[in-house]
């Protein structure tokens, strides 16, 4: 038998007061039930699942083929204990304010840009993500961009598939080869170390960095050389940015920065699509300025169907995936359940953003 609840025409306020109801008799039911109450706004890999549900702890995730809008995210966390939070839902001021109740908050995501950390330091609220296990992924998501891009390998599969594959012809498509060249790391944390291990093993290229702070670990474990900024960009032949998103990197890189580096440089970006501004980069490729891009984020994301960076031939998008492995997803999903066990019986969470707030 197949019920509806058929609400007045235009009635989507009443839709979501009974979406609110609803969340809150099945809270008062739990509640009496005394479980604790997660909720998570993707469905994440079983590992991390089952940790929560054999810790007691009685999950819904959202399984919806679409984002959870806003007034959804703060609705579903009032009625919840706890929230694991996957993807771009923004962590802001007001959600912080409107959830203050949440005994664990954590994110499925190395990134924290969507968080507005600031109001969760004076509010002494911790929030807990999963840095580390996705490092190795990511760059090898880098490394198979700069491959891609370097011999076009998006575009030849593309031309195959249009029956323009007609005879071996020796001077056309010509890419370029990684060996001995220069790469340049733009933030030179956890995931650009494993790049810069990763390229100098495979081709022994040659690495510069620039960061806010130096990495002497990195100089001295890697023999990667610290650079200004404007060096970084004069002598990269690969540019591969690795730093966070903040005030002070948005649309670092953009036309002016891309007319200084070598027409012959490929630009990388697997860390944030925001930290390039991507109009500029695609004049600067039109024009010749660079002469290659491989992107895993973008701006804005998704990326629309006939956007024509897709169509280029030395250009390379991916939709976001670079720490889409198994072995990374698993250990994100396992660290973010860690989180939440411990953040709900109010203990130090393992892996914290800003463990400062334990302090207080
Ligand atoms: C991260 O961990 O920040 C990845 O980009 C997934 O969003």
């Amino acid at each position: 038998m197949r019920f509806e609840i058929v609400l007045p025409s235009g009635s989507i306020v009443y839709g979501f007061r009974f979406l609110n109801f609803c969340i809150h008799l099945r809270c008062i039911i739990l509640a009496a039930a005394g479980k604790m109450k997660v909720f998570i706004t993707r469905v994440i890999p079983s590992e991390g699942l089952s940790i929560l549900q054999n810790a007691g702890f009685d999950v819904t995730q959202w399984t919806e083929k679409r984002d959870l809008a806003q007034r959804e995210l703060i609705a579903y966390a009032k009625a919840h204990d706890a929230l694991l939070s996957v993807g771009k839902n923004q962590l802001d001021a007001f959600f912080f304010k409107e959830c203050r109740h949440l005994k664990a908050i954590t994110l499925l995501s190395a990134g924290y840009d969507h968080v507005d950390i600031g109001t969760a330091n004076e509010m002494g609220i911790p929030v807990g993500y999963t840095p580390d296990v996705l490092s190795n992924a990511t760059a090898d998501t880098a490394l198979l961009l700069m491959l891609a891009v370097s011999r076009k390998a998006f575009y030849q599969h593309k031309r195959i598939q249009k029956g323009e594959w007609q005879f071996y012809d020796p001077t056309a498509h010509l890419g370029f080869e990684l060996t001995g060249k220069t790469l340049g790391i733009f933030g030179l944390g956890r995931i650009g170390m494993a790049l810069a291990r990763k390229c100098i093993g495979a081709f022994g290229m040659k690495v510069i960095y620039h960061n806010r702070n130096r990495n002497l670990q990195a100089e001295k474990d890697l023999n990667v050389q610290f650079v200004s900024f404007n060096e970084l960009v004069l002598q990269s032949d690969v540019l591969s940015v690795h730093a966070n998103l903040s005030v002070e990197t948005r649309e670092v890189f953009n036309l002016s920065v891309f007319r200084k580096m070598k027409p012959s440089a490929i630009f990388i970006n697997t860390a944030r699509g925001d930290l390039h501004n991507e109009q500029e980069l695609t004049e600067a490729l039109k024009d010749g300025l660079i002469w290659g891009a491989g992107l895993d984020v973008t701006n804005p994301e998704p990326m629309a169907a006939d956007n024509e960076l897709l169509n280029m031939p030395n250009v390379c998008i991916l939709p976001h995936i670079g720490s889409a492995t198994k072995e990374a997803r698993t250990a994100m999903a396992v660290m973010a359940a860690q989180n939440i066990i411990e953040g709900a019986k109010g203990l130090e969470m393992p892996h914290t953003i800003n463990p400062q707030v334990y302090q207080r």
